[in-house]
């Protein structure tokens, strides 16, 4: 299988990153919603633990959307089905630039939460990463309700978007998602 698009398919190298990311994003979401659940004090270190995962975790996100948007920049992008109506084309791109928005966006604000909180973050315990933003109360609270938000965008977009890979592939039978998929002729 090519390691680069075409303009049918995408290759090895954008498929591993698409479905990587999928599994780490959704991770993501999920430990967050159930982290800040938990309750905060006590000898209970479960909600410390999660919190310092969800922050590794999520810088590793953002260094592989950087590559991936590198990738993506240095590559051709693989034509949407033909028998699209212009608004569906026009859509799905929107949607697909949206999700770059959003694997940037998210950890840049966890990181400057942290930053406003006075913690640093380690990338993946191997070093300490500079603060992005001052110490502050205010910035640290405003950080977290946009993280949040974010965050539920996030959910929903990738919703929609497997719901819609998913009609691709099962009510219309086209080639969306196999030109998506591993080995799997288009
Ligand atoms: C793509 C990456 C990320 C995603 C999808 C994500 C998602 C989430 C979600 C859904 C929540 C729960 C929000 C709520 O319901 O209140 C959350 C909380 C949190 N995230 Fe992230 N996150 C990401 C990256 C990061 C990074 C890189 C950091 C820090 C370096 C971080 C720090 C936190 C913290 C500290 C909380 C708890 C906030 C609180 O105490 O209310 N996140 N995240
Ligand atoms: C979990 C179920 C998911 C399914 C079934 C799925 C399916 C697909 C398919 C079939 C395509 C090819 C569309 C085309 O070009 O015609 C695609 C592209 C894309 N998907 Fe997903 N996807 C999923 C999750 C995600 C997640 C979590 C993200 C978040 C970043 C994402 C971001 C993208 C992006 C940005 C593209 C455009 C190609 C690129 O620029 O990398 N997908 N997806």
């Amino acid at each position: 299988m090519p390691l680069r698009n075409s303009a049918e398919r995408y290759g090895a190298v954008a498929i591993l990153l698409h479905w990587s990311m999928a599994l780490v994003l959704i991770a993501l979401i999920a430990s967050g919603l159930y982290m800040v659940r938990l309750p905060d004090a006590g000898f209970d270190t479960k909600k410390i633990s999660l919190i310092i995962y969800h922050k590794e975790l999520g810088m590793l996100a953002l260094a592989l959307a950087a590559l991936r948007l590198a990738w993506r920049v240095g590559n051709v992008l693989p034509r949407l089905v033909e028998h699209l109506p212009d608004w569906q084309k026009l859509a799905a791109r929107f949607a697909h630039l949206t999700f770059y928005a959003l694997m940037l966006a998210l950890p840049l604000t966890g990181w400057m939460m942290s930053s406003a909180a006075g913690i640093p973050v380690s990338f993946l315990g191997w070093f300490d990463l500079p603060d992005l933003v001052a110490y502050s109360e205010r910035s640290f609270r405003a950080f977290i309700g946009i993280h949040k938000w974010l965050g539920y965008a996030l959910g929903a977009l990738i919703a929609l978007h497997a719901a819609a890979a998913l009609r691709h592939h099962w009510g219309l039978r086209d080639e969306t998602l196999t030109k998506m998929w591993p080995g799997a002729r288009s």
